[in-house]
């Protein structure tokens, strides 16, 4: 397989050269409340609160983690580095990673209760997703220490989720193929581990670096709507589990993580690069969404989907898929010449995960759950950052109802 660390290193020069325009607004910086900002519908332009976890320049079409770009990490880092950053806001030292890493290996394997309670719902038939969010309610309800809302014991109830979504993801995907879910190897790096538990087999190397690289891609966004979700759950001063189930049902949505299942849907649907122009056609005639494109902060190309892109390229190489992404490429091509300008309508990060993860074989109900094995780490980052300074949120509505019915016995109505 071609070098993976070029295909990084050519992406972010790329896209170093094509978003050298002027950065956005004031985003950086101090955050004193109150704030006074032009909020639109959905909550757009709020500020919810400071951070230093991470930073998305719209404009530029940037992605930091605790001040490290998006393109550095994909290339040099890790899945459990990243998340060790996210967590604890620097990257650790040999031996704090050795220790984070025995920490997940030892919290990794499933309680059997999980896999009973999995097995005795429909888990082949629902969404992986809806499998997802019991999983950890589940996990939540087998955890003595679940009801301690202390940062400290919700501090270690993320070590454990980030250790069991991705063998929670891979029991599931085994549940659905009805084959018998398979204990996590501890010689296994989280990603390693999630494509073994998932299979059954021993990760292809290539395989388990490029699901790497997805996950630390994929690991924190700001303020989405998932990680703003947990982030209100836990502002009741509820659990880790309460919000981390509460997460995993806002990502499902075909708006959020779960758009990149439905791009391969519509890649399947068109079936040919010289079947686009058609197909997108009618969706604007039906003004309907395309799935994988537009971002409520992206005004440019999202650069994960900047490095996405070359490794499903590489990927879907001298394969079946490759119908599949040069109808992609082409989709790409056509929606950024039509929406671009005008609506700033780009790739989003989900437009070619889809194509990578089905080049490695995995199930399409699948992909949305891989997203929630990389988010868990944003999910409790957030969660955490906020919870050391919590105020519970509680936004207004401008009230468009009457003020004074009257009322009237029902006799009379
Ligand atoms: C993720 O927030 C995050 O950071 C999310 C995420 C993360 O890492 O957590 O980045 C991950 O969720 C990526 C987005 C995945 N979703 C999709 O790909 C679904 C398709 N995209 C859209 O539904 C939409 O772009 C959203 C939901 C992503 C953003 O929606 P907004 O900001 O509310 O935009 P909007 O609905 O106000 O649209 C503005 C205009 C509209 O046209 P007009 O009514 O003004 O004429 O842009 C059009 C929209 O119709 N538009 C699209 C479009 N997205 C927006 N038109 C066609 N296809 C699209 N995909």
């Amino acid at each position: 397989m071609a070098d993976i660390s070029k295909i990084i290193r050519e992406a972010a020069v790329k896209a170093q050269r094509e978003t050298d325009s002027e950065p956005e607004g004031k985003l950086t910086g101090e955050c004193k409340f109150p704030i006074v900002c032009e909020v639109g519908g959905g909550l757009e332009g709020a500020i919810a609160c400071g951070t230093s976890i991470g930073y998305v320049n719209g404009t530029k079409g940037w992605l930091v983690y605790r001040g490290y770009n998006c393109f550095d990490l994909a290339e040099h880092s890790s899945f459990e580095e990243t998340s060790y950053l996210l967590l604890f806001g620097k990257l650790p030292t040999a031996k704090e990673l050795a220790d984070f890493k025995k920490n997940l290996a030892s919290y990794a394997p499933l309680p059997r209760e999980v896999v009973d309670v999995l097995s005795s719902v429909p888990t082949a038939k629902t969404h992986p997703m809806s499998a997802l969010r019991t999983g950890v309610s589940v996990l939540g309800m087998l955890d003595d220490n679940a009801e301690d809302t202390s940062v400290e014991a919700e501090t270690e109830v993320a070590i454990k989720l980030i250790a069991q979504m991705g063998p929670l993801a891979g029991a599931i995907a085994r549940l659905r193929q009805g084959q018998k879910p398979v204990a996590p190897d501890p010689s296994l790096s989280l990603s390693g581990n999630f494509l073994y538990t998932m299979t059954g087999k021993k990760p292809d190397a290539d395989y388990e670096r490029i699901m790497d690289v997805s996950l630390i891609l994929h690991a924190d966004h700001g303020m989405n709507a998932s990680t703003f979700t947990s982030m209100v759950v836990n502002s009741s001063l509820s659990d880790m589990y309460s919000s981390i189930t509460a997460g995993i049902g806002s990502l499902k949505g075909p708006l959020h993580g779960g758009a990149n299942e439905r791009v391969l849907h519509d890649l399947d649907e068109i079936g040919s690069a010289d079947k686009v122009d058609k197909w997108f056609a009618e969706a604007r005639k039906a003004k309907r969404r395309v799935m994988g494109f537009g971002h409520r902060v992206y005004k440019a190309y999202d650069p994960r989907a900047r490095i996405l892109g070359p490794l499903a390229d590489m990927m879907t190489q001298g394969t079946k898929h490759r119908t599949l992404y040069e109808t992609a490429v082409k989709l790409d091509g056509v929606v950024c010449s039509e929406l671009g300008a005008e609506k700033k309508i780009f790739p989003n990060v989900d437009f070619y995960s889809g194509l990578v993860y089905r080049a490695m074989g995995i199930e399409t109900a699948m992909f949305t759950p891989i997203f929630a094995v990389s988010r868990i780490s944003g999910w409790c980052a957030r969660v955490l950052e906020y919870l050391a300074g919590n105020r519970i949120f509680r936004p207004r509505a401008i009230y468009t109802g009457p003020t004074k019915a009257e009322y009237v016995p029902v006799g009379q109505r």
